[in-house]
């Protein structure tokens, strides 16, 4: 029985290793749930690249229409060899994010215990940060075209797009976030204000505006390519940073290998509005070298479970899953590399739930 207390989870396997991690994810999202005794339901949702080779279809209509009574996706990866890059990405994983309105992008940086950065002599005490990326606009808005295609003078434009609305909004949720957070209560910008001096002024304009409402949180600034500096250089500076999508696209990657590579970096794309359908993702592709043989790392997608349920009201939920994680990374991981582990994928997610 369904109500609206009752966790609804939609779960997208993917391609390659995606459905080998979504069944770990959706394994200590069951075992937390019967725990802490939240109704919850999984359905799985069979899209990716063997569909569209099989039938041609990415995501047809009907199937955006069931996806969207969910509270939430689970996302296992999108990309298949056989398939021209850019037509699932395109196709299922921005436009799920675009049509689910999932303003936000919440991309957590934090090293879990006996994990390895390669950033000399940083602790898990020094890299604990979240970058919150605006997740519908920018360069992702897709808005461009060509001009005299496949001759001398061809022009191509690929224009980034603004809104008041749409830096209000995420702004607007990275202060509450920092807030809510209680840390350093540091909430850093990142844009290029010097060069953009249209678009990243509408957005730093916003900031200061929306920062006014906040006067607990500090407000702070950091171009794009300083910020890539410091956090290799002083991690522990910040707190919670808030950008732009292209931007948060590149800052994250770098994020995600400060904190151990993509067997620990986990994303949420938030949609906080009553009634939104969010989807939760390892940040890691669908390595389809790996496919079938149990050596792929779930903990980032079992992460992406745990911001899922810290998402939807569940905070001690949430937290005893993080909590897990680190136990099964501080104690019984040989490494968070694909093959390297010390233990199967299905290993990995069995240490988790006898963790909780
Ligand atoms: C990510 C990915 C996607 C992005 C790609 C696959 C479209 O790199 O989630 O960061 O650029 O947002
Ligand atoms: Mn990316």
């Amino acid at each position: 029985m369904s109500d609206n207390h009752t966790l609804k989870v939609a779960v997208i396997g993917g391609d390659g290793t995606g459905p080998e991690v979504a069944a770990e994810g959706v394994k200590v999202l069951r075992a937390i749930a019967q725990s802490e005794g939240i109704a919850c339901e999984t359905q799985d949702f069979d899209l990716g690249g063997e569909r569209y080779l099989r039938t041609g279809e990415i995501l047809p209509e009907s199937v955006f229409e069931e996806l969207a009574g969910f509270s939430n996706i689970l996302l296992g990866a999108v990309g298949h060899p056989d398939v021209a890059p850019g037509i699932l990405e395109k196709g299922l994983l921005l436009d799920l994010r675009f049509r689910l309105d999932q303003y936000i992008n919440l991309r957590p940086v934090q090293l879990y215990p006996g994990v390895e950065t390669p950033l000399a002599g940083k602790t898990p005490d020094d890299i604990d940060f979240v970058v919150v990326r605006e997740n519908t606009e920018d360069l992702y808005a897709g808005m461009g075209g060509f001009l005299k295609k496949h001759t001398p003078d061809e022009v191509a434009m690929q224009t980034a797009i603004y809104t008041r609305k749409g830096c209000e909004r995420c702004i607007r949720w990275a202060f509450e976030y920092t807030r809510k957070r209680n840390m350093r209560k540091r909430l850093t910008l990142v844009a290029k204000t010097n060069v953009l001096t249209y678009g990243h002024d509408l957005v730093w304009r916003t900031f200061q505006d929306v920062a006014k409402e906040y006067p607990d949180v500090e407000p702070d600034y950091n171009h794009v390519d300083a910020c890539c500096m410091w956090m290799v250089k002083n991690p522990e500076y910040y707190d919670v940073i808030v950008t732009t999508n292209m931007f948060g696209d590149i800052i994250t990657d770098l994020g995600g290998i400060i904190q151990g590579g993509m067997g620990v970096a986990a994303g949420g794309n938030i949609n906080p509005e009553p009634g939104g359908t969010s989807m939760f993702e390892p940040m890691g592709g669908s390595a389809p070298k790996y496919t079938g043989k149990a050596v792929i790392n779930p903990i980032a997608t079992i992460a992406a479970v745990a911001m899922m349920l810290e998402q939807s009201g569940h905070e001690k939920a949430g937290q005893r899953v993080s909590q897990a994680i680190r136990t099964v990374t501080g104690t019984k991981m040989k490494s968070q590399a694909a093959g390297k582990m010390g233990y199967s994928t299905n290993e990995v997610g069995d240490l988790v739930c006898d963790a909780l």
